[in-house]
């Protein structure tokens, strides 16, 4: 298992990529469609109660979207069918919004892309449905945590392998297990730009920062191991492979000539 990290580790480190850098333009186009997606986020929050099923929530959230100008950038990309993600308890990412429905003391997250002229900008974060066991609780603040000490690591000069560093140290000290099969990717001008934005990394390792670059990063975090497993029916819905709790939250974030801007930051946390 370690040499399948090292490999896959050595196989991004190691890419030559090519990573756009957006114009003064295209950076406002990108975050205005970002503060779109977080907005989704918030309004979507009172919703998220016992009861509710993902598929209704599914279609608040399209309709959310749609009202402000945008299109959902998960419908219809590679036969997703839905306009967000939701991914309860033990389901790491990409959960297929359908007929289950969310109980008290469940954790769950939404994962929304919008297109708002043009622009991407891709967000997600965790909800509490009623009260969570203070098990749940601790490996969700973790997990934002994770993602907030991963931006703080980014300026123009650093190398990208320092986000997943600090990202993966501060999983590990709390005995959690960081997601390896799912990345954070370049964003804006399409949906998945290079690079590819690992959590768990070296430092000193991959590419170097640049002011103009845009990409988001979202730790998914894991309470026991750190394998995925895909639902056979849907094709989409990744769970954890021993079907512990994982937690997750992303935010796009541009470089800036001294630091980063949480673009997705309507909530005032990062
Ligand atoms: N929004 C997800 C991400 O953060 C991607 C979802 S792709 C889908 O990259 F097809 F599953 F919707
Ligand atoms: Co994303
Ligand atoms: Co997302």
């Amino acid at each position: 298992m370690f040499d399948l990290i090292k490999n896959i580790k050595s196989y991004f480190n190691n890419k030559n990529v090519a990573i756009v850098i957006k114009t003064p333009e295209q950076i406002e186009g990108i975050r205005k469609s970002a503060q779109l997606a977080a907005k989704t986020l918030k309004y979507i929050e009172p919703f998220v109660k016992p009861g509710v099923k993902t598929k209704e929530l599914d279609a608040l959230i399209e309709a959310f979207v749609r009202e402000n100008g945008a299109l959902p950038a998960t419908k219809g990309y590679r036969g997703f069918k839905h306009a967000s993600c939701i991914s309860p308890n033990d389901v790491v990412c990409h959960g297929v919004p359908n007929d289950t429905v969310l109980n008290a003391g469940d954790i769950v997250n939404i994962d929304v892309t919008t297109i708002l002229n043009g622009y991407f900008g891709d967000t997600c974060k965790m909800y509490y449905v009623g009260e969570p066991s203070d098990y749940a609780k601790k490996l969700v603040e973790t997990t934002k945590e994770c993602l907030k000490l991963g931006m703080q690591e980014c300026k123009p000069g650093a190398n990208l392998g320092n986000v997943g560093a600090a990202i993966a140290e501060h999983a590990h000290k709390n005995g959690y297990s960081v997601v390896f099969e799912f990345c954070g990717h370049g964003v804006g001008l399409k949906f998945h730009e290079e690079p590819d934005v690992q959590h768990i990394a070296e430092r000193g390792t991959g590419p170097i920062l640049k002011p103009g670059m845009v990409f988001t990063i979202e730790p998914m975090i894991n309470a026991g191991k750190a394998r995925c497993k895909i639902d056979r029916k849907d094709g989409w819905t990744a769970r954890t492979i021993d079907s512990r709790l994982s937690a997750q939250f992303e935010h796009t974030v541009l470089i800036t000539e001294n630091g980063y801007e949480a673009l997705t930051d309507v909530y005032g946390d990062f």
